[in-house]
């Protein structure tokens, strides 16, 4: 848990293999994952997602072609299933709500031994202080089943969807919904603690607070750049910070943190960009951090892409752009585990971080870059406990719906087929040897 000596000096031990050895080699007990959240996966939700989705499902169809028709993306391949209000209908999902344990077979065969997953809000407590027995229940199946395979279960509680009451009180831009938060957290870990080591609390507040209540595109688009602070710089973090302690209240020895989006900030010009680039690096990647620092066992590092900032515009960075259209720069990952490690005393874990290829181009390139870019930063000293990637399975990409392929693990939504990816056996290797040449 928190460094304490023996722990130092066992990281330090580890270091010196890892460095010393011809090959890289991650630690045996590195945690080796990949993650889903439940919207995106389950199927047959009610939420505030889903209410939306009914309602913007053809717009978002129309608005696709000019959105996505740029040169970093391929739209000749995605247009197909972009254009079709269908695809912004979270629907059924993948059913991983029925087929959890034919998911978990195939993350077992890629040897993965974490999944990080997320427990549905609206499912456990469809309406205030009404707990859905039931959904608690199939949560500890999933759990079991897990730890039957030997895969430790990394449990995020909150990722995204909201329950529609919650929405009603106005999610959080009310700071009443951070007692309710509590209320349901303390519900859902006095059910599943007992199996669980790893929480996570909030997945990727910036990246809520951003598109939910500044610039608009999820639900219930709010554009309103000081409500969105306010969720971001205060609700939020007192959600946390609640939530941190009903949790280590019932169970001290669990590991507690969130994931936070991390951007690569980087910025052209001598003084005043430069300048803006470390504020937005300040506020976008730690402010967060910084406000929660003494109520975090482990930080949970999310990363996706680069920010190129020019003058007071910036944009993602699209050279050797993944389906999305996001550049993919393994060595981002190296400059932000520095950067943290630096700034934190307790230990990372990778989240989350992947791409979208439908084509499985890139992928395992990119898983491996990455990786190297990570043990680099591990023989420099910085303590990364973990590496899981997103996502386990093809699944919905919220506004983007689902045409994003950013599976391990490719799946027909017509007959919800699995099929392994390439790019996911090479991983399973990297995996079974413990590292990569
Ligand atoms: C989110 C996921 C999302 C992924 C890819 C992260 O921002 O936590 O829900 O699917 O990135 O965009």
């Amino acid at each position: 848990m928190v460094a304490n000596s023996t722990h130092h000096e066992q990281a330090s031990a580890i270091m010196k293999l890892m460095a010393d050895s011809p090959l890289l080699r991650f630690p045996k007990s590195f945690l080796w994952g990949a993650a889903t959240s439940a919207h995106q996966v389950e199927g047959g939700l009610r939420n505030n997602w889903t209410e939306w989705e009914r309602v913007h499902a053809s717009r978002l169809a129309r608005g696709a072609a000019k959105a996505f028709d740029t040169p970093s993306v391929h739209w000749y391949r995605i247009k197909h299933e972009a254009v079709s209000p269908e695809n912004y209908i979270s629907g059924r999902g993948i059913d991983h709500y029925h087929r959890y344990e034919k998911d978990f077979d195939i993350a077992q065969d890629l040897r993965l031994n974490t999944y990080r997953f997320s427990i549905e809000w609206s499912r456990i407590e469809p309406k205030r202080g009404e707990f859905d027995m039931v959904a608690l229940e199939h949560y500890r199946k999933m759990i079991q089943s897990l730890r039957r395979r030997g895969i430790e279960p990394m449990v995020t509680l909150w990722h995204f969807a909201l329950p529609l009451w919650v929405e009603e009180q106005m999610g959080f831009q009310n700071p009443k919904t951070i007692s309710d938060f509590g209320k349901y957290v303390r519900r859902v870990v006095e059910y599943l603690g007992e199996d669980v080591d790893w929480w996570c609390t909030i997945n990727e507040p910036e990246v809520f607070a951003t598109m939910s209540y500044w610039i608009g595109l999820w639900p219930p688009q709010q554009r309103n750049m000081f409500t969105a602070i306010g969720a971001y710089a205060s609700i939020l973090p007192r959600a946390h910070i609640k939530a941190y302690k009903i949790i280590k209240e019932l169970y001290p020895q669990a590991k507690v943190g969130i994931s936070k989006n991390m951007i690569w900030y980087t910025s052209q010009g001598k003084f005043v960009t430069p300048a803006i680039a470390r504020l937005w690096n300040w506020f976008g990647n730690y402010y967060f951090l910084d406000q929660i620092k003494k109520h975090q066992d482990y930080i949970g590092l999310n990363y996706y892409f680069k920010y190129n900032l020019r003058g007071l515009k910036w944009d993602i960075d699209q050279q050797n752009p993944s389906d999305m259209g996001w550049g993919l720069h393994p060595e981002g990952m190296y400059a932000l585990l520095k950067a943290m490690g630096h700034r934190y005393t307790q230990p990372l874990i990778i989240t989350e971080w992947g791409l979208a290829d439908a084509q499985d181009e890139s992928r395992a390139w990119y898983i491996k870059e990455v990786l190297r870019n990570v043990h680099r930063a591990m023989t420099e000293g910085v303590e990364v406990r973990g590496f899981v990637y997103w996502s386990l399975l093809d699944n919905f990409e919220w506004d983007k719906g689902y045409w994003p392929k950013f599976g391990l693990v490719e799946v027909d939504r017509t007959t919800m087929k699995r099929t392994v990816r390439p790019s996911a056996r090479e991983y399973a290797k990297i995996i079974q040897a413990g590292g990569l040449d």
